[in-house]
């Protein structure tokens, strides 16, 4: 850590290059004024070098074979964007090897066991002192985490959008999470419902009360919640519409005072209050934008969240945390 200090410079290293996630990690390490990019890898052993066209002139580096030799040798820190198992199995060894990772699948954020096992059954045991790593409500435990494990998306627009409510004790009805997603969500392998031909003009709704990341929800809420997400034909952006009820007499001033307070220093949360926030205003920017309406007669509460998948809910969140974990400015590569 010292020496990383004294260089003011962090060598990194990024696994799941050739990814959707992996690509804007690439791009926004590249770039940024406190990291050297020194390698990028994408899965087998035995994959030929590739190039990113799309990243031609900010990184000309070429995309190498996985290695954790090489991910290891004078590297401080290892960004891995690959499916969970892969990344249950490498980061343990990463972390053995001292070097400081943080992971973007699901493979390390659910703390309960069971959970884990139903939902993420190929992770098998964790390594301890992983941080949760949602910046705007784990900021302190980041500095000294070994292993961050970044929020999966839809997560993270769901506790932006409600977890200052839930904490100041204003929730009292059931919470309804209406999700929306583009279909980078689902990582580049195409699927028959991924398929363009499939959610082009359509919209659909899926994982009704089987999708993993109501369990991530929960756990970050503490309440139970009925998710349901949907696919839209877009190809990045996720819009949450939240349906709930706060206490007799709650007032518009209280919501907002709420949120004011929650996130008065967190560069990457807006808060828009009665200007409903769309997908078009967070896209290819590391921000989540979250209004509300109150209905103060009934106590009816809608939240609207919204974010781009693969930055704030992925690869910009992660370099966030990082930032943080380094000492850095947290907007470091992210806005200036
Ligand atoms: N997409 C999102 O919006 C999003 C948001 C939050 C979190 N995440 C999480 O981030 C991770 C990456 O997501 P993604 O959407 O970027 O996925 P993706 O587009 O499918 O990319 C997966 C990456 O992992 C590599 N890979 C695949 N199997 C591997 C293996 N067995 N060992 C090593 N590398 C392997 C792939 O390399 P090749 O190109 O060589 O196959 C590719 O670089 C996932 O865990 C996902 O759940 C994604």
């Amino acid at each position: 850590m010292a020496d990383v200090r004294d260089r003011n410079q962090v060598r990194v290293g990024v696994a799941g290059a050739t990814g959707y996630a992996g690509q804007e990690l690439v791009r926004l390490l590249a770039g940024h004024p406190h990291v050297r990019l020194e390698l990028a890898m994408a899965s087998s052993a035995s994959s030929p070098r590739r190039d990113l066209p799309a990243l031609a002139h900010l990184w000309d580096g070429g995309v190498v074979p996985l290695d954790l030799d090489a991910l290891t040798e004078e590297i401080d820190a290892v960004f891995l964007a690959l499916p969970e198992e892969a990344s249950a199995d490498v980061a343990p060894r990463l972390l053995a090897r001292g070097v400081r990772v943080f992971d973007l699948s699901g493979a390390f954020r659910l703390r309960d066991g069971a959970a884990r096992a139903q939902w993420y059954p190929k992770t098998g045991e964790v390594p301890s002192s992983i941080v949760y790593g949602l910046p705007e409500l784990r900021r302190s435990e980041l500095p000294a985490a070994q292993l961050v494990s970044c929020p999966g998306c839809y997560p993270t627009a769901a506790a932006l959008g409600l977890g200052p409510l839930v904490r100041a004790g204003l929730i009292a009805g059931d919470i309804v999470i209406d999700a929306k997603s583009g279909v980078s969500g689902a990582g580049k392998a195409p699927s028959e419902r991924t398929h363009f031909s499939e959610c082009h003009g359509s919209v659909s709704a899926y994982g009704v009360f089987a999708h993993r990341h109501a369990a991530e929800i929960e756990q970050e809420l503490g309440l139970s919640v009925t998710f349901v997400p949907h696919l839209v034909p877009l190809d990045r952006g996720i819009l949450e519409t939240i349906y709930t009820r706060v206490g007799a007499g709650t007032s518009e001033d209280t919501v907002a005072e709420t949120y004011r307070a929650a996130y008065a220093g967190a560069p990457f949360v807006r808060v828009t209050g009665g200007t409903l926030p769309v997908i078009k205003q967070v896209a290819y920017t590391n921000f989540c934008d979250i209004g509300w309406k109150l209905d103060t007669k009934t106590g009816r509460l809608v939240v609207i969240s919204v974010l781009d998948n693969l930055l704030k809910g992925a690869a910009g969140q992660a370099v966030q945390g990082f930032n943080i974990a380094f000492g850095f400015d947290e907007r470091a590569g992210l806005l200036t």
